[in-house]
C-alpha cells in the first residue's frame, strides 16, 4: 500500500513541509528515492534498510519507491531517514497510518535504529505549528530546542523502536517540556573595571551599546583597542525572548547550537579573522549557510585590524549595514538571511601604527598613510556612527590609575536607555535607536532651534552626507536616552557630532 508521512526541509532559515510517500510494489528488491534527493538522501537508503531490519521489523523483499515532494524543493541532509522508515512500516502494514496523522517527523537513523541529531530543528518545529500540525517527532537530543516553540507537542524519539511503541500506544514517550528560562547569561571576557583610563572610549562603548550603534576605534598598537572591544559584550543589554529565538534559529540552521544550550541567551559576539572568505563572512555555499554577519545578528561583529580585511570583503558589508539583511543569490533564486549586527572595528592609523602619536614618530610616508586609510572606503566609514581616537596610556600611568566602574554598573545604565527605546518602538520591528528608519527619525529626533543652528553649521563644516546626518540624529537620540531626557539638547547633539570621523580619515 501507499504510505504518506510528513517531514520538513529548511530553505535558508525557513521550514517547508515535505511529503514522504512510500510505495511497495513488484520488481527487484531495491529502494528507489525520487524527488531531487542529494547524495545524503541516497545514503539514507542504506541506513533505513539496516535500521528497519536491525530494530527487528520486517523489511519487504520487493521494490520500495520513496517520493519526496514537492520535487521543486531541493532536499538536503539525512533528516528524512526516520519518516521514510516510518513510511516503510506503514506501507508493509506493521503500523496504522492513522498513528502519524497531523504529525511531522524528522530524524536521522543510525544502522542499529537509533535516532540521531538533525540540524535546524527549531525552524522545523516553528513550521509545524504554523502549518497546523499538532505533533512533531524529533531526535531526542534535539527535543529541548524544538520545545522552544509553544503550541505544539514535541515527541523526543530516542530510537525507531521507541517511536513505534509510542505511535502504537504501547509505551508512550513523554512530550518534551520547554527548557527552563535560566537567569540571563552575559558574556564577560573582559570587565570594564580592568580597563585603565580611556574614559572617553569607555563612554563611546556605552553609547554604542545603549543604541546598537556601529563603532570604530583608531589608535596605535598596544593602546587597548582589542581589549576594549572584547569588553563590549559585558555591557550589552539582555535580549528579549523574540530576539533570543531569532538568534537561536540562525545557530540551529548553521548547526552551531551547543547540545546543552537549546536557547541562545547571550548576545552574539563574533570576531572573524581578517583572512575570512567572502562566503564565510556573508554566507553562501552550495547549500547557503549563514555567514559571520548573520551569526552576529542581534549582537556584535568585531573586525579587528579593519584595513587588513580584503576590500572586496569589506564592500559586501555595505548592503547589510544599511538593510540589516543579506541577500545571497544562487541558481535556485535568491535567499535572505537576517544580519542586523552592530559593527565594532579597530584599526591602526597607519602601517607602523604611530601616525599622530604625540610621543613616538611615525615612520610611514604620507602617501603610505593615505593609502592605508583609503583601504577602508569612505562609504563604509560613513556608515559608522562612532569614530574614536584611542591614545596610548603610558605604562606608568596604567599602574597608577585606579580601577573604574565595573561592567555591571555601566550595563545598568545601558539597560535603562534600552527600556526607553523598547517603550518607544513597542509593536514595531525596531529594537534600538540604530534601527530607526527616516519616519521614526522625523518623529523621535526633533531638534529645537538651537540644535538646528548647530546642526546646520556642522553639516557645512564637517561636510556631512545625508546618511551621516541621519546617523548623527539617531546617535543624539541614544545620548539623550542615556541622560534620561525626552528632548535632544545641544549637549547631546554636540557629543554625537564629536563622534563623526575627522576629515583626514575619510
Ligand atoms: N587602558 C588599558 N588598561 C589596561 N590594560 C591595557 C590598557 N591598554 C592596553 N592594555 C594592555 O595592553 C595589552 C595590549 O592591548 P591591545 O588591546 O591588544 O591593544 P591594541 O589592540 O590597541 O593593539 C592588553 O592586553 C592590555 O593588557
Ligand atoms: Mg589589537
Amino acid at each position: 500500500m501507499l504510505a504518506r508521512v510528513y517531514s520538513c526541509a529548511v530553505i535558508g532559515l525557513d521550514g517547508v513541509v515535505v511529503e514522504v510517500e512510500v510505495d511497495t510494489g513488484g520488481g527487484l528488491p531495491k529502494m528507489v528515492i525520487v524527488g531531487l534527493p542529494d547524495t545524503a538522501v541516497q545514503e539514507s537508503r542504506e541506513r533505513v534498510q539496516s535500521a528497519v531490519k536491525n530494530a527487528g521489523f520486517y523489511y519487504p523483499r520487493r521494490r520500495v519507491t520513496v517520493n519526496l515532494a514537492p520535487a521543486s524543493v531541493r532536499k538536503e541532509g539525512p533528516a528524512y531517514d526516520l519518516p521514510i522508515a516510518v513510511g516503510v512500516l506503514i506501507a508493509t502494514n506493521q503500523l496504522d497510518p492513522q498513528t502519524v496523522e497531523n504529525t511531522l517527523i524528522i530524524g536521522e537513523l543510525s544502522l542499529d535504529g537509533g535516532v540521531r541529531h538533525v540540524k535546524g530543528v527549531l525552524p522545523m518545529a516553528a513550521l509545524a505549528r504554523q502549518a497546523g500540525y499538532r505533533t512533531v517527532v524529533v531526535p531526542e537530543v534535539d527535543a529541548p530546542e524544538a520545545a522552544l516553540i509553544p503550541g505544539i507537542t514535541v515527541i523526543p524519539a530516542p530510537t525507531l523502536n521507541a517511536l513505534f511503541d509510542h505511535l502504537r500506544g504501547d509505551a508512550l514517550l513523554s512530550p518534551a517540556v520547554p527548557p527552563e528560562h535560566d537567569p540571563e547569561e552575559i558574556l564577560v571576557d573582559t570587565d570594564f573595571s580592568e580597563i585603565k583610563g580611556q574614559e572617553h572610549v569607555k563612554r563611546a562603548l556605552e553609547v554604542a551599546a545603549a543604541g546598537g550603534h556601529n563603532l570604530l576605534m583608531i589608535g596605535p598598537p598596544g593602546s587597548g583597542k582589542t581589549l576594549m572591544a572584547r569588553a563590549l559584550p559585558s555591557i550589552l543589554p539582555a535580549m528579549t525572548i523574540d530576539e533570543e529565538l531569532d538568534v537561536t534559529r540562525i545557530y540551529s540552521v548553521a548547526d552551531m547550537l551547543p547540545s546543552d544550550v537549546p536557547l541562545i541567551r547571550a548576545r552574539p559576539f563574533r570576531a572573524p579573522h581578517h583572512t575570512i572568505s567572502h562566503a564565510g563572512l556573508v554566507g553562501g555555499g552550495n547549500w547557503p549557510h549563514p555567514g559571520e554577519i548573520s551569526l552576529a545578528h542581534r549582537g556584535v561583529l568585531f573586525l579587528d585590524e579593519l584595513p587588513e580585511f580584503s576590500s572586496k570583503v569589506l564592500e559586501v558589508l555595505r548592503q547589510p549595514l544599511e538593510d540589516k539583511v543579506v541577500t545571497i543569490s544562487r541558481a535556485q533564486g535568491s535567499l535572505t538571511f537576517p544580519a542586523n549586527f552592530q559593527l565594532a572595528a579597530a584599526m591602526n592609523p597607519c602601517p607602523c601604527g604611530y601616525f599622530g602619536d604625540p610621543s613616538r614618530p611615525c615612520t610611514c610616508s604620507s602617501t603610505t598613510v593615505t593609502r592605508y586609510q583609503k583601504r577602508v572606503s569612505g562609504p563604509l566609514m560613513d556608515r559608522i556612527d562612532i569614530h574614536m581616537q584611542v591614545p596610548r596610556v603610558e605604562y606608568a600611568k596604567l599602574r597608577d590609575l585606579k580601577t573604574g566602574e565595573s561592567s555591571a554598573e555601566v550595563r545598568a545604565r545601558v539597560e535603562e536607555a534600552r527600556a526607553r527605546q523598547r517603550q518607544r518602538f513597542e509593536g514595531t520591528s525596531i529594537a534600538s535607536n540604530a534601527d530607526m528608519y527616516p519616519a521614526q527619525i522625523r518623529k523621535y529626533c526633533e531638534l529645537d532651534d538651537a540644535c538646528q543652528a548647530l546642526m546646520k553649521t556642522a553639516m557645512r563644516q564637517m561636510q556631512l552626507t545625508a546618511r551621516a546626518y541621519h546617523r548623527v540624529l539617531k546617535l543624539s537620540r541614544t545620548i539623550a536616552d542615556l541622560a534620561g531626557s525626552e528632548e535632544i539638547t545641544q549637549v547631546h547633539l554636540a557629543e554625537a557630532l564629536q563622534y563623526r570621523p575627522k576629515l583626514e580619515l575619510m
